[in-house]
C-alpha cells in the first residue's frame, strides 16, 4: 500500500491533466466529485475505465456508480475514452499508476483491451470487465446482463409479430463482444423461420462504434434494395433503432413496420408509448453498477467473489455474474420503467395527451 500511496499522490497530480479531455456532454469533473485526493489512503480505491459517455446508458452506469461508491465509502475514479483506443489504453494506464486497488474496464474493442489486463496483473490489480467482455485475456470477473438472452428477446418479440416475411438486422459494433452475443440470440431465434423459408433476412450489418447515423444509413440501402418491401427489423439497441426509424420515417413507414431495441433509453420509451418503436430490452444499471461494485470490493480485499457462470472469452473460462434482461413495450411500461422510475412518468408520456394516458 505504501508504494501506492506514493504512487497514487504522483498520479493524482498527472491526472488532472489527463483528464482535460474527457468529459463527454457532463461537463464536470468525475474524478474531482468522488476522489478525496489520497486524503484516506486506507480506503479502497476502484478504477473504471469505459470506452464512452455517449449512450444515456453509459451515463447512467456513471452516475449509479458514483452514487453508490459514495454510499459504500469507497472511492471511485472514471474515465471515459470516446471510443479511442490509445485513449483508453493510457486512461487506463494512468489509473494503474495511481495505484488503484481493483480496475474496472468497460472496453471500445474487446481485443485491443486485453493490453490493459496484461498491465494491471503486473502490477497485482485484478482486473473486472464490466458489462463488455475483455478477449483473450486473463480477465478476473465479469460481470454483465446474459446478452444472447438480450438478442433471443428481441427476436422472439418481433417473430410473435411478424412471423413471415422480409427482415433487416442491424447490428452493434464489431469491437463490442456484446454485439456479437446479441446477434447470436437473435439468430438462434431466426434461423428455423429462415430455415422453413417464412423469413428472409434480406439485410444483415453492423453498425460501426454504435452510431445511429451508420444504423439510419444502413437501414435506407435496405429499404432501397427491397423497395421498401421490409416487414420487421431488430435493431441491436435504441440508438441504431432510432436511426433506422428515422430511416422508416423519410418512407412513411415509422410505426408500420416493427423494430427492436435495447437500453430502455427515454428517446425510446417514448417511441414506444407513441408506437414507432415495439419494444426495448430493459437492463436495470442501478443492478449492475451494484453487483459490479461489490464485486470489485471483494477482488480488492482478495475475498472469494460470488458467481452464477462462466464465459469463456477465447483464452479462459472467465467466472462469471450474468443478470436477468427484460422486455419492455407499450403493455409494461408502467410496471417495469415507470415502477422503478428509471425515467419519470411525465417525460415518457410527454408526447401523449392526458386522457390517453395510463393511470398512475
Ligand atoms: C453495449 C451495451 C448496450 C449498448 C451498447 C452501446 O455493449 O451492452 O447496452 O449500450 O453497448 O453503447
Amino acid at each position: 500500500m505504501a508504494f501506492k500511496k506514493l504512487k497514487k499522490t504522483v498520479a493524482v497530480l498527472s491526472i488532472a491533466a489527463l483528464t482535460m479531455g474527457v468529459f463527454a456532454g457532463c461537463g464536470q469533473s468525475v474524478e474531482e466529485q468522488t476522489s478525496d485526493n489520497g486524503a484516506n489512503d486506507d480506503k479502497i480505491v476502484i478504477g473504471f475505465s469505459m470506452d464512452t459517455l455517449k449512450e444515456e446508458r453509459w451515463q447512467k452506469d456513471r452516475d449509479v456508480l458514483m452514487a453508490r461508491a459514495k454510499e459504500l465509502g469507497v472511492e471511485i475514479l472514471i474515465q471515459a475514452a470516446n471510443g479511442d483506443d490509445n485513449k483508453q489504453i493510457a486512461q487506463a494506464e494512468n489509473l494503474i499508476s495511481q495505484g488503484v486497488d481493483v480496475l474496472m474496464v468497460a472496453p471500445h474493442n474487446a481485443e485491443v483491451a486485453a493490453s490493459i489486463v496484461e498491465a494491471a496483473h503486473e502490477e497485482g490489480i485484478p482486473v473486472l470487465s464490466y458489462d463488455r467482455l475483455i478477449k483473450n485475456s486473463d480477465v478476473d470477473v465479469y460481470v454483465s446482463f446474459d446478452n444472447e438472452k438480450v438478442g433471443r428477446l428481441q427476436a422472439e418479440y418481433i417473430t410473435k409479430l411478424v412471423p413471415k416475411g422480409n427482415y433487416v438486422y442491424i447490428g452493434g459494433a464489431p469491437t463490442d463482444n456484446n454485439a456479437h452475443l446479441f446477434k447470436k440470440g437473435a439468430m438462434d431465434i431466426l434461423k428455423p423461420f429462415i430455415d422453413k423459408g417464412d423469413i428472409n433476412l434480406v439485410y444483415d450489418q453492423m453498425s460501426k462504434d454504435w452510431q445511429p447515423s451508420e444504423a439510419q444509413k444502413h437501414m435506407e440501402n435496405a429499404l432501397t434494395a427491397n423497395k421498401n418491401k421490409v416487414d420487421a427489423v431488430i435493431c441491436a439497441n435504441d440508438g441504431t433503432g432510432g436511426g433506422a426509424i428515422s430511416a422508416l420515417a423519410e418512407q412513411q413507414l415509422a410505426g408500420k413496420v416493427p423494430v427492436t431495441g435495447q437500453d430502455a433509453e427515454l428517446a425510446a420509451c417514448q417511441r414506444i408509448v407513441e408506437g414507432l418503436q415495439s419494444m426495448t430490452v430493459y437492463k436495470p444499471i442501478p443492478k449492475l453498477a451494484e453487483t459490479a461494485l461489490d464485486t470489485a470490493i471483494k477482488l480488492a480485499k482478495k475475498e472469494e467473489v460470488e458467481t452464477n457462470n462462466k464465459v469463456n472469452n477465447g483464452k479462459i473460462d472467465v467466472p462469471s455474474v450474468l443478470l436477468e434482461p427484460v422486455v419492455v413495450d407499450k403493455e409494461n411500461m408502467m410496471d417495469t420503467i415507470v415502477k422503478d422510475n428509471y425515467h419519470p412518468f411525465e417525460e415518457i408520456y410527454k408526447n401523449i395527451p392526458e386522457d390517453q394516458r395510463p393511470k398512475q
